[in-house]
């Protein structure tokens, strides 16, 4: 047989490697949280619209439900430990950043922080919520932009600079520098 089947259950796991963010948010009382997260996705380009989904039990859901913002951080090698550290399980309105040992400043246009080490930084307002299977859909509109100087090549994401971080799963990482153009 020249194709096993695959359970379906674990079928997200075949669209990978999937480029790897930390969403900052904040509650009502300005607390800082932060998570990695790779189910997410641009869906319009104009106006620009941004998704990722996320567990409801998660306090990005919470966070996100009950300010109406979020801020998509960009992940890069350099913070690929880091990164992983934001994922960790901490007590609700404790600050990920500070115990992975990542700064930030502030955002342009949301309350939630822009973390200072990585490239890009999308600012966002929620559109809208849809409970789909286990996660959340948070679907919102890209506010502000903003890219580290020399992140950017003829105006594509200067990824041999970048090193985006690219999730395949568990605790397997793609760094996506490899670049192949098309004749
Ligand atoms: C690389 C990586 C990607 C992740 N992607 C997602 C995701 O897309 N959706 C999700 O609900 N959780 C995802 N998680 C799990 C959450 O980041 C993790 O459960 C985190 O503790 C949630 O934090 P929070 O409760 O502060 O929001 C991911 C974890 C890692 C390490």
């Amino acid at each position: 047989m020249e194709f096993a089947d695959f359970p379906i259950r674990e079928s997200y796991r075949l669209l990978a490697p999937r480029p790897t963010v930390i969403i900052t948010t904040v509650n009502k009382k300005g607390e800082i949280n932060a998570a990695p997260f790779s189910f997410v996705m641009p869906i319009s380009m104009d106006p620009p619209i941004v998704a990722f989904a996320s567990m409801p039990e998660h306090h990005t859901s919470k966070n996100v439900e009950e300010t109406g913002e979020f801020v998509i951080n960009l992940t890069s090698l350099n913070i690929l430990e880091k990164m992983w550290i934001t994922g960790k399980s901490i007590p609700y309105g404790e600050n990920e950043l500070e115990k992975a040992g990542l700064d930030w400043i502030p955002s342009v246009k949301v309350s939630p922080p822009r973390i200072r080490e990585v490239a890009a930084h999308l600012e966002c307002e929620l559109l809208r919520m849809n409970e789909i299977g286990d996660h959340n859909l948070y679907t919102g509109s890209v506010v502000h932009a903003s890219i580290k100087e020399g992140s950017i090549k003829d105006g594509l994401l200067y990824v041999e600079e970048v090193k985006p971080i690219l999730h395949v799963g568990g605790k397997k990482f793609v760094i996506g520098d490899k670049v192949k153009f098309i004749r």
